[in-house]
């Protein structure tokens, strides 16, 4: 069991239009009220966030973005700048996601610039990294997890160090069913958690906290969360609906 306060936090991804979406979050709210113990956190989709921020406003639910961009402001047609973000009730924004690096050509580059700029705008970034099937398949993980931590998430100083997210998410198991097993992800987890030791010491290193994502459901979430070194889910199918949410998130220890 992890030592840090855990976080489970949904990741809706391009679903859910304005509508739907508050009306999951009105059942979470309520379902989910007296929960104090563990952080909650939704990333909803850009058109979503200002209905779902004033919804969730009093909450102990907290508002996600799902990807911005680096620059502050400027001509740059269809990008969401980080304040903007902060503007309609986000503190946490998603960077780098499996989705985007595949889809949208983002990489480590790209991560970190996002991930700095998230900083300077007030957000805490919740950063992914995670090989893909050919990747473990070629026995490659620790490079390729290596790799995306030494040039995604270097450069930040002691305190964005203590409150960054890393989320480990296995391209393989993302939307298949096939969750990585505790003690695959484990192995991964540890092993992230010894490489930032090396680049921001003892004290960054105890507070980081690293999400485990890819088919997390109701059902196997205490196995995971079983583990010392997972500190908590980042959930994509199953943060869609008030029920399956809500006992991922109650989840017994
Ligand atoms: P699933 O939980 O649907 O596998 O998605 C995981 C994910 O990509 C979360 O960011």
């Amino acid at each position: 069991m992890s030592i840090r306060k855990p976080l489970l936090a949904g990741n809706w991804k391009m679903y859910k239009n304005t509508g739907e979406a508050v009306e999951l979050v009105e059942g979470l709210k309520k379902n989910l009220g007296g929960v104090t113990d563990r952080e909650i956190l939704v990333c909803t989709p850009f058109t979503a966030l200002y209905a779902v921020g004033r919804a969730l406003k009093g909450s102990n639910i907290k508002l996600g973005a799902q990807n911005l961009f680096w620059e502050p402001k400027g001509a740059y047609t269809g990008e969401i700048a980080p304040g903007m973000l902060v503007d309609t009730g986000c503190s946490y924004a998603i960077i780098g996601h499996s989705e985007r690096r595949q889809y949208f050509g983002e990489n480590d580059g790209s991560v970190n610039k996002k991930m700095k700029a998230a900083f300077s705008a007030g957000l805490t970034p919740i950063v992914c990294v995670g090989e893909t099937l050919q990747e473990r398949e070629q026995n490659v993980t620790f490079k390729v997890i290596e790799r995306q931590v030494n040039t995604g998430i270097e450069g930040l100083d002691e305190e964005q160090a203590k409150k960054l997210v890393i989320a480990y998410e296995p391209v393989w198991a993302i939307g298949t069913g096939k969750t990585a097993t505790p003690q695959q992800a484990e192995e991964v987890h540890a092993y992230i958690r010894k490489l930032y030791l090396k680049l921001y010491g003892n004290a960054a290193s105890d507070a980081v906290r690293i999400l485990y994502g890819g088919s997390v459901k109701p059902d196997n979430t205490s196995e995971l969360m079983k583990e010392p070194n997972i500190d908590g889910g980042l959930v994509g199918g199953a943060s869609l609906e008030v029920d399956s949410f809500t006992k991922i998130v109650k989840y017994k220890v």
